[in-house]
């Protein structure tokens, strides 16, 4: 029997975050540096590698090999010093941000990784807000300052201002560019030399009796050194303390500067990421809060990755575990289906292959094949009724009407959307007054991935029509007289989605604020997690 303290300590040991980035930002990157420190990779390159056409993880699709990009996400496991940790990786291109946006609802903390040239980037900003929707603790690496950046005073007040998130710098950089000097440790009180090598994994420190300390303008020149001493004093004056308190609620965020690329602040960051990011927490559930270190397993499915392994065409079902000791074999129940089943055929995956897995816990991420038993958000215990809050349906941006070029091929087209929708790779609608199939998704590549997907995998040729719509929202009225006004008015605009639940389809963000207006007591909805029960 695995006793009580032994399961905490497993618990105690486990790290599971995302990146959170723009694309070029450089993700790819400071991903490879972690894994080699991590002793996952031994060489600078693999994961580069991998983006590339020739190694692609997920080369399953020509649309990835013709784009060169990355459509879908991957695990990866390692383990460093005493911690096991699991990275979730996210697809970089925009496109594909629905994706990214549900690993986000698996991991217990994020790293913001920001380039420093260029700021809070689009994509960036949307993916902390999904951070902030669930208080999801973020760390900042200001990344390329071996490049010239923008003031980095700028850059904290840009965070600030844009992402509505407060800064605490943990480090701080002395010059940029070709002038990058290194950084000064604000908690150690040293300062870290940094040498224009890409290879090195060590790098000098120097600690400082104070900021008057002559080390210093030896070090740097005096220049830099004053400098220093002035950015200090404004930080003194007018930056934000850090207190683990105040990142674990999600309110501020520890900022480090370094480069990835020249894996320079990378390793401070890992360390004191280590030391005080999250470990796996507790998870709400409809029927109750279930904390990591429970003696039963359970767990919930985030993810659908259909086609991994081109050689093998199969469809594995990411679950993160919430609590309990996952053993392999053994029997989950599957709460939506009301049934036990087997977990035999599970994986793990490290940074380059798939490993069968034994053993997890609370924070580790389970793949399951998948026969066609799982759906997104499906929830699994040893016999309790859970479901697990928190994996939404996000609003879709981009429609498409979708029809059959050869009529009789309608149940493998009904097959193949209900799957993809399953997959989460899109939305599926269907118009209540006219049963017609309308698509949403968030990123438009995404009606090229499905168009191509239900062709080569279910044999059916779609038409993709345009639509009017332009945004979408759940609603929900206790007054069923306002609900029936409304649908009657809205009638060719009104669909249900896979749960049966009703949604607006709007033509334009003025239609849905007339809509708003003129019913009042309707409530509209983003997100269908927010709808009320
Ligand atoms: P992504 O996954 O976020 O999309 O970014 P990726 O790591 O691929 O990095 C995007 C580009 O930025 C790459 O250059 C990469 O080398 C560069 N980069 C990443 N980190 C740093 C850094 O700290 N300093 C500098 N100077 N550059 C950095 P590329 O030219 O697009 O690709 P490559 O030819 O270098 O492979």
């Amino acid at each position: 029997m695995f006793s009580e303290s032994a399961l905490k300590q497993q618990v105690e040991r486990r790290r599971t975050f995302a990146i959170i980035s723009h694309p070029d930002a450089g993700k790819t990157t400071i991903t490879e540096k972690i894994l080699l420190y991590g002793g996952a990779i031994q060489m600078a390159g693999t994961v580069k590698a991998r983006k590339s056409k020739k190694f692609a993880t997920s080369d399953w699709m020509e649309i990835e090999k013709q784009r060169g990009i990355s459509v879908t996400s991957s695990v990866m496991k390692f383990s460093y010093n005493d911690f096991e940790i699991n990275l979730l990786d996210t697809p970089g291109h925009q496109d594909f941000s629905e994706d990214t946006y549900r690993v986000l609802t698996a991991v217990d903390s994020a790293l913001m990784l920001i380039d420093g040239a260029k700021g809070v980037e689009a994509q960036t900003k949307k993916l902390l807000e999904v951070c902030r929707m669930r208080n999801t603790p973020v760390i900042t690496f200001m990344n390329k300052f071996d490049r010239e950046c923008i003031n980095p005073f700028d850059l904290l007040d840009e965070v600030e201002s844009v992402l509505k998130i407060k800064c605490s710098p943990l480090t701080w950089p002395i010059g940029m560019g070709r002038d990058f000097k290194g950084v000064y440790d604000l908690s150690e009180k040293c300062i870290r030399i940094y040498h224009d090598n890409e290879k090195r994994h060590e790098f000098d420190t120097i600690a400082l009796e104070d900021l008057n300390d002559v080390k210093l303008d030896d070090l740097v020149g005096n220049d830099y050194a004053d400098q220093l001493r002035e950015d200090m004093e404004l930080l003194e004056g007018a930056g934000t303390p850090f207190t683990v308190e105040d990142y674990i609620s999600g309110e501020v965020t520890p900022v480090f500067f370094g480069s990835a690329l020249r894996n320079f602040g990378v390793y401070e960051f890992l360390h004191r990421f280590l030391e005080f990011a999250p470990k796996p927490q507790s998870r709400q559930a409809q029927e109750r809060i279930v904390a990591p270190d429970e003696s039963k397993l359970t767990g919930f499915i985030f993810k659908i990755q259909a086609n991994m392994d081109p050689s093998h065409r199969d469809r594995i079902a990411f679950m993160r575990i919430c609590s309990g000791k996952f053993s392999r074999g053994m029997k989950m129940y599957h709460c939506r289906l009301d049934r036990m089943i087997k977990m035999n055929s599970t994986v793990t995956f490290m940074a380059k292959e798939r490993e069968t897995l034994d053993e997890g816990y609370a924070g580790d991420i389970l793949g399951l094949y998948d026969p066609g038993l799982y759906k997104i958000g499906d929830s699994f215990s040893q016999g309790e009724q859970l479901n697990f809050k928190g994996i939404p349906n996000f609003s879709p941006e981009n429609f498409m009407k979708v029809r059959l070029a050869d009529p009789l091929k309608g149940k493998q087209l009904e097959k193949g959307l209900i799957q993809l929708t399953e997959e989460g790779a899109t939305q599926v609608f269907r118009l209540v007054a006219s049963n017609d199939h309308v698509l949403g998704v968030v990123g438009v590549l995404q009606f090229e991935v499905i168009k191509f997907r239900l062709l080569h995998e279910y044999s059916v040729e779609g038409v993709f029509e345009a639509v009017p719509y332009t945004t979408a929202r759940w609603y929900h009225c206790q007054d069923e007289g306002t609900v029936k006004k409304f649908e009657e008015r809205y009638i060719a605009q009104v669909a249900t989605d896979v749960k049966e639940k009703k949604i607006f389809l709007c033509n334009s963000t003025w239609d849905l604020d007339y809509a708003k207006k003129k019913f009042e007591g309707l409530e509209f909805y983003q997100n269908s997690d927010h709808i009320p029960v």
